[in-house]
């Protein structure tokens, strides 16, 4: 599938993006391990977390689909899940696969987690690493990648683990082998990353501590089912909020987004950018805190990009870079070496369409640098990369040629309708097949 783009357009109206998927995926996998019935609103229906749905549903758990984000999640308790009998499928979903890491870990059972040819080829080391030394027994192929085999059946036991990147995955990764481990389970981060896992345990009623930083819980506790409210996920409605802030007569509201302080970065550095950014109708769902979010065309600067805002905006940069693109001057990210292990290699995909595009940049290690300009049209690939996808879609509302986009299937993994939400919101973008 490839979205074809025609040049500009204003971007107004209402809307509500699709449901935060690192909270979707949680609800899950908490939900099946509770006790008693979790019932899930907001879900997000998209691949991603459709496939982890689908692997705890292979280890016997009930799992009702109602449609609309309606999902009900009979949980069978931490030691209920039943052996696969095959290889779980996570998909294109890093998450999926480096949290149920943890969870597999610790049970009786052996394990095989598999995905598609992107996941195949991240690292997962950084996951094996940590949860060997609580015990555990893992095999991968080459280069620490998936396929990874999880051998059961053995006793793990806590440790505390200084994180060597600001990942959330490997943080709750750590975490939930440790709900299995004998003792305490502790981590320690860089710098603080998404903290769902924490607040979500908690709304199951285990506890989790963080003092000055160092956040732990005590293995061999017991969760408990709740309902869940997932709110609008923000990396989703980064894309809006970069398509209003760069098309000038732009005015658009989105509403019940998810402004979890550990993921508000692209608020931070798009208003620093001169962004015209308001929040409204501020209130928790759920132990998370939501928002409506206004937004309006606004002439945007380049700046030097605070490296604390990094992890804080970590998926939100193919869309930021095409801020930095229609923005006046010189916009500088450091820092972000971990854009280079995302479903693509964030900096490099993102650095050859903008150059395709006519946009002056220069790929730094952990990086890049983007001198602001007039984008032309041109044809994009995507590296299979779903936001890389999005970014270049919202690029054609600045852009003076038209723009074709290959490659779009995986935006169904994060982001089903987005053709039909951008259409509506005043992109002209329309979906074709590939020709093979
Ligand atoms: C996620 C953590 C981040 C993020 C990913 C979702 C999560 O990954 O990029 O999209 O739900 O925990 P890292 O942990 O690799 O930074």
């Amino acid at each position: 599938m490839e979205f074809r783009l025609l040049p500009g357009g204003t971007v107004t109206g209402e809307a509500r993006v699709p449901g935060d998927k690192s909270m979707s995926h949680r609800s899950i996998m908490l939900g099946a391990l509770a006790e008693g019935t979790t019932r899930v609103t907001g879900f997000l229906e998209g691949e991603d977390a459709l496939a982890t749905l689908g692997a705890f549903r292979a280890m016997g758990v009930e799992i009702e689909r109602h449609g609309a984000g309606e999902v009900v999640v009979h949980g069978v308790g931490l030691h209920g899940l039943k052996p696969p009998s095959q290889a779980l499928d996570l998909g294109n979903a890093g998450t999926g696969m480096r949290l149920m890491a943890g969870l597999l870990a610790g049970q009786p059972f052996d394990a095989e987690l598999t995905g598609d040819a992107s996941l195949c080829s991240r690292p997962m080391g950084r996951v094996i690493t940590p949860l060997e030394s609580m015990g555990a027994k893992i095999d991968a192929s080459e280069g620490g990648r998936p396929p990874l085999r999880i051998h059961g059946g053995r006793q793990l036991q806590g440790i505390h683990y200084d994180l060597p990147m600001a990942s959330a995955q490997v943080k709750s990764c750590v975490l939930l082998a440790g709900l299995y481990a004998q003792g305490r389970t502790s981590v320690t981060e860089p710098a603080p990353t998404r903290d769902h896992t924490e607040r979500m345990l908690r709304g199951f009623g285990y506890q989790v501590s963080n003092h000055d930083g160092v956040i732990g819980l005590e293995g061999g506790g017991r969760l408990l089912a709740c309902n869940i409210d997932v709110p609008g996920d923000i990396s989703s409605a980064a894309f809006f909020l970069v398509a209003a802030s760069i098309a000038p007569g732009s005015d658009l509201l989105l509403n019940h987004v998810g402004i979890n302080p550990t993921r508000i970065g692209v608020l931070n550095i798009l208003r620093e950018m001169g962004a015209d950014i308001t929040l409204k109708n501020q209130r928790e769902v759920g132990g998370e805190p939501v928002a409506d979010i206004r937004v309006r065309y606004a002439p945007l600067h380049g700046i030097e990009i605070p490296e604390d805002q990094v992890p804080l905006a970590i998926d939100e940069f193919p869309a930021l870079f095409i801020a930095a693109a229609c923005a006046e001057g010189r916009t500088v990210l450091r820092g972000a070496e971990e854009l280079r292990v995302k479903e693509s290699d964030r900096i490099a995909a993102m650095a050859e369409g903008l150059t395709t595009l006519g946009i002056a940049n220069e790929i730094l290690p952990d990086g890049i640098i983007i001198d602001g300009g007039t984008l032309g049209g041109g044809e994009i690939r995507t590296f299979m990369d779903h936001r890389i996808a999005m970014a270049f879609a919202i690029a054609a509302l600045r852009a003076q040629g038209e723009i074709l986009v290959h490659d779009c299937d995986h935006v169904a993994t994060s982001f089903p309708g987005f053709d039909a939400l951008a259409r509506g919101l005043g992109l002209q973008i329309s979906v074709q097949r590939e020709e093979a």
